[in-house]
């Protein structure tokens, strides 16, 4: 059995930086046309010279034969005047603007601690129509882990929304039933799903033995709100669509005393996103999910080029070249029912 449709993109990538370059760029441009490529670099990439020096090096890593093309985002520290953001409209190289919540997540050191401090940068992206990608967590120790997203919709996004209710908001890598039932009720905003938080709930990652390769941000969370992504996901709303959050890390880094939140998928993200459309009976929605509604949420057009996948039983390797050392996969080890052709 094969499965053909537009050649997909990926809303929401991790590539980092130097040696790994060689590593991810040709892992997601062997699926992924294009990619929402996330700024959390060290330091980040901040100002339009960054972004357009960034995006150089990712296309230096790129095999010759291979085609994709990065979509530069920049992050919103403090310093992110409306200047930039006008700079950045008048490219065609930056697509979004990332906010991370101060200490949220992977280097995420040099985000903003409070909204209130960024109106005059936010309505100006408003007005110039460059979209903020959110990772949307409260950060404060009293929250509960697994409530900080949830949190956060009521704190910062309802009434920043409010507040600016023309600038356009993709809520990434969402992972509860609130997000869901949030981006519902506004439908000018989109939302990005991963495929491990399609796949997994905490119990994979926390009963029977702590699996580090499972530990990401924000943390998986119980079943029903995985059934609550994987009902979005294969629902055929345009208002969500395909964001791996692919965020590799150096194995030595995820298996430590304090080990880095991300998981490796861009080399099998599409067939593991697969996977869970065939077992929600709804491959036929994968297209829309994968290769439509982003670039329609973006104002981009679709792949004119296709990608084929086979049902065929296919090992995942255990690991990839990662700098001078690896990044384990997703699911390193085990059998997925579908590969790419
Ligand atoms: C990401 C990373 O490692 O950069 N980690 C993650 O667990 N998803 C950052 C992020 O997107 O939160
Ligand atoms: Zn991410």
């Amino acid at each position: 059995m094969e499965l053909t449709i537009i050649r997909p993109d990926d809303w929401h990538l991790h590539l980092r930086d130097g040696a790994c370059l060689t590593t991810t760029v040709p892992d997601t441009a062997q699926s992924f046309a294009r990619a929402i490529v996330m700024p959390n670099l060290k330091p980040p990439v901040a100002t339009v010279s960054q972004a357009v020096a960034y995006r150089e090096r990712i296309l230096n890593a790129l095999p010759e034969g291979m085609t994709f093309d990065p979509l530069m985002t920049l992050y919103l520290t403090p310093e992110l005047s409306p200047d930039i953001i006008r700079e950045a409209a008048e490219t065609d190289c930056i697509h979004g603007v990332k906010l991370y919540p101060k200490g949220a997540t992977t280097n995420s050191d040099a985000g903003v601690s409070g909204l209130d401090n960024m109106m005059t940068t936010l309505e100006t992206m408003a007005e110039v129509g460059l979209p903020l990608l959110v990772h949307g967590e409260v950060t404060d120790r009293e929250i509960d882990i697994f409530d900080r997203e949830a949190v956060f919709l009521e704190r910062t996004l309802a009434p920043l929304m409010e507040r600016i209710p023309t600038l356009r908001v993709v809520l990434e890598h969402i992972t509860t039933e609130d997000s869901v039932e949030f981006v519902k009720a506004h439908p000018e905003m989109g939302a990005t799903i991963t495929a491990h938080h399609l796949l997994y709930e905490r119990n994979d990652m926390l009963a029977g033995g702590i699996r580090p390769h499972l530990y990401c941000l924000p943390i998986l969370k119980r079943s029903k709100h995985r059934d609550a992504l994987i009902a979005a996901a294969t629902s055929g709303s345009p208002q969500f669509f395909l964001g791996t959050d692919s965020a590799p890390h150096a194995v030595g880094d995820k298996e430590s005393d304090c080990g880095c939140a991300g998981c490796y998928t861009a080399p099998h993200a599409m067939a593991l996103y697969a996977e869970v459309f065939e077992a929600a009976g709804r491959l036929d929605r994968l297209e829309g999910f994968a290769s439509v509604f982003g670039p329609q949420f973006y104002g981009l057009p679709v792949n004119q080029e296709s990608l084929t996948l086979v049902k065929r039983p296919t090992l995942v390797p255990m690991a990839r070249p990662f700098g001078d050392t690896e990044v384990r996969l997703l699911k390193g080890g085990e059998t997925l029912n579908w590969t790419l052709a």
